[in-house]
């Protein structure tokens, strides 16, 4: 890609994103699929974990398992490792980028700065609109309360529409002599090892489809309090990821004859996890097996959701005091926008 040449009298507009990307949820994708659209080429800088330490608390995932998965998502074109926290106008000259885009949050360094003013004062900011209801304070959240209570309650405040399955969905279906694979899963908390796994599966054809569980059933195999994200948030998990080319909305667990033949599936694809039983102890895969049509993969990742829980109940006050901590710095710049804004006009305006 020729860096902001003019091919055919069309300019190319280089885009720079920057944050800490730890725990890489379907909200990181969607900000990075609207920045990719004001644009024609996304780079995104991530932070490294000394960085996030100090301004944030500890993250959850190290700089190498936060730069992978942001490169396995689909609207990314290249990962700067070790951004800095705050954006300057050198980070993006020296990537030859436009301008820098963020959602309509409040991202402060530890002394309360806005990472963005030096951006914003240039004119070389964009803002983008935060999915709500998906935080990684929040998944946090969920995984420390560790009952199934975020079920009872609703797990989740984001409201899942056609419209934002549109917008992740290629929309491509396989194309002539396109060899088609299936893998199925809960794919709970999306993270490196599904990653590794996907690329891997990717490698046995051309167009991959990925049945989803249902929340009953996944919760039927893997208990407790799972699933921590439910259907709809994995969905767009999935579909953010590159080597995905079609997700089943809630796939049965027995992988039968008709869904092979339903999807024209020519491989089916396992893991490195073990395989759990069906209801009645039959083995999901048996009729790919029988017909010759399953294999198993090495991701070669040892990461599952429950060892992503574990780091977070291990380090369960640091993770807790990094919540309040934060929630703390976004409550004093509110305040302080709100007396400004009071002074300014006599009333508050919605912020
Ligand atoms: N982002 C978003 N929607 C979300 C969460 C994050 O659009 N629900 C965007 C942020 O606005 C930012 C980018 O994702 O532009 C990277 O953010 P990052 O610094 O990684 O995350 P935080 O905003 O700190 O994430 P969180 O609140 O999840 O801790
Ligand atoms: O556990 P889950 O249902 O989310 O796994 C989905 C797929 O990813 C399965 O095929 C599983 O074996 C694979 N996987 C893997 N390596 C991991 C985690 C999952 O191969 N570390």
């Amino acid at each position: 890609m020729p860096e902001n040449t003019s091919q055919n009298g069309h300019k190319y507009t280089r885009v720079w994103c920057d944050g800490c990307y730890d725990m890489v949820h379907f909200g990181h994708a969607n900000s990075l699929r609207q920045a990719k659209a004001l644009g024609d080429y996304l780079i995104v800088g991530i932070h490294t974990d000394e960085e996030i330490m100090k301004h944030k608390g500890p993250p959850v995932f190290t700089a190498e398992e936060r730069y992978k998965m942001v490169r396995g998502i689909k609207w990314v074109d290249e990962v700067v490792e070790g951004a800095p926290y705050v954006t300057t106008l050198e980070t993006l000259d020296k990537h030859n980028c436009d301008f820098c885009v963020h959602g309509d949050d409040i991202t402060l360094t530890a002394d309360g700065v806005d990472t963005y003013h030096l951006v914003k004062s240039a004119g070389r900011y964009r803002e983008v609109q935060r999915t709500a209801g998906v935080s990684t304070t929040d998944l946090v959240g969920r995984m420390l309360l560790l009952t199934r209570n975020h079920f009872k309650q609703g797990c989740s405040q984001f409201l899942p529409t056609t419209q934002k399955i549109i917008q992740f969905s290629d929309g491509k279906s396989p194309k002539q002599g396109d060899r088609i694979v299936y893998v199925a899963g809960a794919f709970d908390l999306f993270h490196v090892g599904h990653l590794d796994f996907l690329e891997k599966a990717k490698e046995k054809g051309d167009y991959i489809i990925v049945g989803l569980h249902t929340d009953p059933v996944v919760n039927r195999y893997k208990g407790t309090n799972y699933p921590i994200m439910n259907l709809h948030e994995r969905v767009l998990s999935v579909l953010a990821c590159k080597y995905v080319s079609e997700v089943v909305i809630g796939a049965p667990y027995l992988v039968t004859e008709d869904l092979m033949e339903h999807f024209k599936v020519d491989v089916v694809v396992h893991g490195d996890t073990p395989v759990m039983p069906d209801v009645d102890g039959s083995d999901p895969y048996e009729y790919p097996k029988k017909v010759g049509k399953f294999v198993t993969v090495k991701s070669g990742n040892d990461m599952t959701t429950e060892k992503i829980v574990e780091r977070i109940i291990r380090n369960r006050l640091q993770f807790e005091n990094r919540n309040i901590k934060k929630e703390m710095k976004e409550l004093d710049v509110l305040k302080k926008l709100e007396s400004l804004d009071f002074k300014q006009n006599g009333h508050v305006t919605s912020l």
